[in-house]
């Protein structure tokens, strides 16, 4: 069985004004479903974890509450509260340390990030299951390796090597190079190769291989946090597992992964779930459009109509107070807009 932990601290900004200071992105339900965006990551890790007592989530103190509100079956003891946001690898390196203390070096974890989105649920099972197999049986760290459609620079690239054998089915490979982020030249030439895929995101190892690993390339990130405990947080440098650890690391291993992903980056990926054949625009919420084609267009208040005349890919969005209008095309821009907010109204 696995130990799987939610990784739920971040703040979801491209998705403002629907996510907001206290209402990040993971608490979302961006399909127009019941659950939100992290109760639907619990759903489908439950089974995997075989019950609430092992599973763990893991953010920052400004959102516990609402995970406590949005999750009230999780033990107290199984949300780990950061007192600041110190990105990932320090959340991967507190409840890795964590988790060995309650049940040693051979405790099978799992990281997932909270905000993500999963079409097939059998598969995703199935998957998750032969990560757990090649964990348990060799000095692994896995990653899930997700087929690349276009050269993203938001994502880590993994170039499969050589091919390990099978685990519940599925091949597994040795990874040559774990590239983060890359520019878009060079991902242009990673998805030239046919070598390359995306990172989803997901980690599986063992305990005891994980913190190995943390000693050696993130002591700056362990050391302090085994001697003084998570009261050194704000003090520990701020930077994701992916430029820490598995940049570094000879140990990764991929599963070439086919579940139906998208990281539901920034309100394109409304698109992606929700677009019709037949409808020229995506809509939640009533909105009446002339000649309007590509738009994207989300209001959550019944009493409100949008109408357009003679638009073309823009996202729409009101939410309370504010509204929103961006060209498709940038709405990676939103952060940076944030900063000259003078307060998330
Ligand atoms: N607890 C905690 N604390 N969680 C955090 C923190 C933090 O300080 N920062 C981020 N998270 C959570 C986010 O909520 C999200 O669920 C997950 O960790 C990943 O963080 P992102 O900030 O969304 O990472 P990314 O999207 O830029 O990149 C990662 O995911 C990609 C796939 O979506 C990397 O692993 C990439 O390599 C990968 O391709
Ligand atoms: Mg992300």
């Amino acid at each position: 069985a696995l130990f799987p932990v939610i990784l739920a601290g971040g703040k979801g900004e491209r998705f403002w004004p629907l996510s907001r200071q206290n209402r990040p992105k993971q608490f979302l339900n961006l399909d127009g479903s019941s659950r939100s965006l992290l109760q639907a990551t619990a759903d489908r890790l439950l089974p995997l974890a075989g019950g609430w007592d092992r599973l763990l989530v893991i953010t920052s103190s400004q959102i516990a509450q609402g995970v406590k509100e949005q999750l009230p079956e999780l033990p107290p003891n199984n949300l780990l509260v950061e007192s600041q946001g110190r990105d990932t690898a320090a959340a991967v390196a507190w409840t890795s340390l964590e988790i060995n203390k309650r049940h040693g070096d051979d405790a099978i974890i799992g990281f997932f990030p909270a905000d993500h989105w999963i079409a097939d649920q059998d598969v995703f099972a199935h998957t998750i299951n032969a990560a757990i197999e090649l964990a348990a049986n060799t000095a692994a760290i896995v990653t899930l390796g997700i087929k690349p459609t276009f050269p993203s620079t938001g994502y880590g690239y993994i170039e499969q090597g050589e091919k390990i054998g099978c685990f519940n089915d599925l091949p597994a490979y040795h990874v040559n190079r774990f590239t983060e982020k890359p520019d878009r030249q060079t991902a242009e030439n990673f998805l030239a190769t046919e070598r390359f895929s995306w990172n989803s995101g997901m980690f599986i190892f063992r305990a005891g291989v994980v913190l190995k690993e943390l000693h050696i390339h993130a002591p700056e990130i362990i050391e302090p946090l085994i001697q003084h405990g998570p009261d050194i947080y704000p003090q520990l440098p701020k930077k994701s597992i992916d430029y820490a650890l598995m940049e570094k690391t000879n140990l990764t291993h991929v599963l070439p992964v086919d579940f139906g992903w998208d990281d539901l980056g920034d309100w394109n990926a409304i698109e992606r779930l929700l677009k019709k054949e037949d409808s020229p625009n995506v809509e939640l919420g009533t909105h009446v459009g002339l000649d309007t084609k590509g738009a994207i267009v989300y209001t959550n208040n019944a009493d409100e109509v949008v109408v357009t005349i003679g638009l073309e890919d823009v996202v729409i969005v009101r939410d309370r107070n504010v509204t929103l209008v961006v060209k498709k095309d940038r709405t990676q821009e939103i952060k940076q807009i944030l900063k000259t907010l003078q307060s998330d109204p």
